[in-house]
């Protein structure tokens, strides 16, 4: 076995109340259950996978700046920010490595102001639509650009 490939995964605002908001849209899974499905999925696949959840779009910057010469692959889900929040996508410009971007939901469906993402032009792909099981794809999804 070669040396861990490093994913940091990263989830946007809201995204801390998973499993109760709004749950016709995103289920009733919480958040620890779908990363936690993520995990599963890496242990076997020689990636360490770290989390973290932020509803500040500053916090959400810090970690991908920290991300830099650290982590192999970044996973995002940056909620809300996805629509509107050009420094996160400044942020993901400044790292080097294949970022893919994640939604539950599949945003493209719903109101207009979400069809947008400033992640998309930068992300080897997005994975949308899915539910619960879009984190654990989006690993599988990493550790192929990654191999
Ligand atoms: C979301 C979609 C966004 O439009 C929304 O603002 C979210 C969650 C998703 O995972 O489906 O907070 O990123």
């Amino acid at each position: 076995m070669g040396d861990k490939r490093r994913v940091l995964v990263i989830s946007g605002p809201n995204l801390n109340l998973l499993g109760h908001r709004e749950p016709e849209i995103y289920g009733n899974d919480t958040l620890d259950d779908v990363v936690g499905e993520a995990l599963q999925a890496a242990e076997s696949l020689n990636l360490v996978v770290s989390h973290e959840q932020t509803n500040s779009s500053s916090r959400m910057v810090e970690a991908i700046h920290e991300a830099r010469g650290s982590i192999d692959a970044i996973i995002i889900n940056p909620g809300a920010f996805t629509h509107y929040a050009w420094s996160i996508h400044d942020a993901l410009r400044a790292f080097d490595g294949p970022i893919v971007e994640v939604h539950l939901s599949n945003p493209k469906q719903r109101e207009e102001w979400r069809s947008s993402s400033v992640v998309a032009p930068l992300a080897s792909g997005t994975i949308a639509g899915f539910g619960r099981h879009g984190y654990r794809l989006a690993i599988l999804a990493v550790s192929s650009l990654l191999d």
